[in-house]
């Protein structure tokens, strides 16, 4: 068997047997988001070392589990923390959690992080949605062998991610009052921040915003067929548009203070997936 899809479903296996909880919508916080797990009814617990193979997050606030639990009605499996290729884990471990939420039952993901804005029109504090992705600086997660069991071997991916959840989060944003944006993010490896020339180089290609993750998510989860979308926080304005240096504490800062409008924005829309 495929060794990667081998791990996969013995991390699944692994799972099931402490709990046979099923969620419906799989969530990833991203920096400085793990808060929301506090709005969660939750039913289990599993921390990612219990989870023989699994890769564990090794940056500061990002504690790594899963929480299992409701948000209303809706089953959830939240992920506290992620992993991040700039850890030195192969891609296919990267997006080992997201094809194991999937193997779970979540049809429906969503994936949150935190930015750097490209888009000048962009404050440090604002969520943008994501309509598309720019995954060109990262690796592709589906590179080795195509596991058949999970999807094709060529996905389309002309729409990643979804217009119906798109809508939801449109009206939860208005039903709360979050002037939500909208935007293209482009994956970079990191984990240096970008150089001013990087930027202005991802802006000619499109971009609204850059940061280091969700993408590869993104990919895995869409071979498999989930229904996805996504909501980062830009958390600065990103290198050589604003005077200031980058650090990973400002970052955590600005998520700090977004984290209760992303909690709204979250609570209302996810019911109604
Ligand atoms: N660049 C990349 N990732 C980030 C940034 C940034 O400026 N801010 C938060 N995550």
């Amino acid at each position: 068997m495929n060794p990667v899809y081998e791990k996969l479903l013995n991390c699944v296996e692994q799972v099931k047997a402490k709990t046979d909880f099923k969620p419906e919508v799989a969530i990833v916080l991203g920096s400085g988001l793990g808060d929301f797990a506090q709005n969660i009814k939750v039913e289990c617990e599993i921390s990612y070392d219990e989870i023989k193979g699994f890769p564990v997050s090794t940056v500061p606030g990002h504690a790594g589990k899963f929480i299992f639990g409701y948000i209303e009605q809706t089953p959830v499996v939240c992920m506290k923390g992620r992993v991040h290729y700039y850890e030195g884990y192969p891609i296919s471990d990267v997006v080992l959690p997201i094809r194991l939420m999937k193997l779970l039952g979540a049809s429906k993901l969503f994936l949150t992080n935190a930015s750097g804005g490209v888009n000048e029109t962009f404050s440090a504090g604002d969520l943008m949605m994501l309509v598309d992705h720019i995954a060109i600086f990262a690796p592709n997660p589906l590179i080795g062998p195509n596991i058949d069991e999970l999807g094709t071997r060529f996905p389309d991916m002309s729409q990643v991610y979804s217009k119906r959840l798109q809508q939801i989060l449109k009206d939860a944003a208005e039903a709360e009052g979050i002037d939500l944006k909208q935007g293209i993010y482009a994956q970079l490896t990191g984990p240096s921040f970008e150089s001013p020339a990087d930027v202005r180089a991802t802006k000619v290609l499109g971009a609204d915003a850059v940061g280091m993750s969700t993408v590869v998510e993104a990919i895995a989860a869409n071979h498999m067929g989930m229904e996805i979308c996504g909501v980062s926080c830009v958390c600065n304005l990103a290198a050589g548009l604003s005077a200031n240096p980058l650090s990973h504490e400002e970052v955590q800062e600005a998520a700090d203070m977004a984290s209760e409008k992303f909690a709204n924005l979250l609570l209302r829309a996810v019911p109604q997936f």
